[in-house]
């Protein structure tokens, strides 16, 4: 079969491939603690649902603009500003299936065949296939575990040429559990100016974060890198609604005017439903948001603490999102070989780190309850104890 040039250079999901597997064996009758999960546990608030329920009676059921309703739109600048002292107008927003929709958008809309798109790594795991996909190189930027997985704004210069076009930057990160802090950012913000660097600021975790530390907007920082970033979030982490598909980005307006248009001609709007149900999420009083938060740092406490006593392997402790990113390097396995082995022989499922690009770590999710982070952790540390 012939494929087109672009799709060759596409690599599988591994993220996928774990999860199919550890369900198979499920299915099997084997018993499977997942730790593999790239969602929230929680189901979406009812609210949510029921004003995504009445929408349907009251048969808004078609077509909206194709870069999302403008209401929704507004309800989306109000939390910009609110949340993240942004001030975005309505033509400057897209609404779109998934905040993964949002970055690919971005992407084809900005980037040109052999520009090049720096990516700290280990990253998100569809950050490097996108560029592909658009036709351009990821470059990526090696951060370790004694710098938190953050890039500094030295090595961050260092990585710059003039095919460079654009930054991702992911705070808090999928995998690592990074968070950048206001400082950093700004010195980021500033070498992106010098250079006239775009910016992808993905904002998805934004809500799921520890210990009193605040988010910072990098586009908040002043004009100059306001005018070069593209700020994307969405509605999947922060109210449970992963399957429901509503992202969004912001930027400036005559880019986002083009992206509009590449919606327009592909997917159209994203769910009419859905986009009213996010209305609601956005708008209504709530406390959602600061319960599963604290939830989920208590889950990152017990997970951290189990992690601390066990031999061979060790990790960062994460200031966001829901992952710990674990070093595994003296178990003398790859990711891929000890996420297999520890599924087989454990029945835990985990990431590899193969994924994320460092083959020395795996992923592991605490979005499960903690009597299941306890059961995971009984069965990695016999596992490990006995390896
Ligand atoms: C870092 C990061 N960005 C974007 C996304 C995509 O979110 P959505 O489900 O809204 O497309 C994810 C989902 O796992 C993610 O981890």
């Amino acid at each position: 079969m012939q494929f087109a040039k672009r799709v060759l250079g596409i690599n599988p999901s591994l993220t996928l491939s774990i999860n199919s597997r550890a369900k198979k064996l499920a299915a099997e009758g084997k018993s499977i603690i997942n730790f593999a999960a790239g969602e929230p546990d929680f189901d979406t608030p009812d609210f949510i649902k029921k004003r995504a329920i009445e929408s349907i009676q009251e048969g808004f059921t078609k077509y909206t603009p194709a870069s999302g309703m403008p209401k929704l739109k507004e309800a989306i600048c109000d939390k910009f500003k609110k949340d993240n002292n942004l001030i975005y107008q309505p033509n400057q927003i897209v609404i779109t299936c998934g905040a993964k929709h949002a970055l690919y958008n971005i992407l084809q809309a900005v980037i040109d065949t052999d520009q090049e798109v720096l990516i700290p790594s280990p990253y998100w795991v569809s950050y490097p296939e996108m560029v592909t996909l658009a036709g351009a190189k990821s470059k990526f930027i090696q951060t370790s575990m004694k710098d938190s997985f953050k890039v500094t704004a030295s090595v961050l210069k260092e990585s710059i040429n003039k095919n460079t076009k654009l930054l991702i930057l992911n705070s808090p990160s999928n995998p690592t559990g990074a968070v950048y802090e206001e400082n950093e950012i700004r010195e980021i913000a500033k070498i992106c100016v010098e250079n006239h660097i775009f910016v992808i600021s993905d904002e998805i975790y934004e809500k799921i974060i520890f210990d009193n530390r605040k988010h910072f907007s990098i586009a908040s920082t002043n004009e100059e890198i306001y005018n070069l970033t593209f700020t994307v979030n969405g509605v999947s982490k922060s109210f449970s609604m992963t399957g429901w598909r509503i992202g969004y980005l912001a930027g400036p307006a005559e880019i986002v005017t083009k992206i509009n248009m590449i919606q327009a001609h592909s997917t159209s709007n994203p769910c009419s439903i859905s986009q009213m149900a996010s209305l609601e999420a956005l708008t209504a009083k709530s406390d959602f948001i600061e319960r599963i938060a604290s939830t989920f740092q208590q889950r990152r406490d017990k997970i951290i603490s189990r992690i601390k006593k066990m031999p061979i392997i060790s990790c960062f402790n994460p200031q966001g999102a829901f992952y710990v990113f674990a070093d595994i390097s003296k178990s003398k396995l790859s990711g891929l070989e000890f996420s297999n082995k520890v599924l087989d022989e454990a029945g835990l499922a985990v990431v590899p780190g193969e994924a994320f690009g460092d083959s020395r770590f795996i992923r592991m999710s605490f979005a499960c309850g903690l009597q299941t982070i306890d059961e995971g952790m009984d069965r990695l540390e016999k596992w490990l104890r006995q390896l």
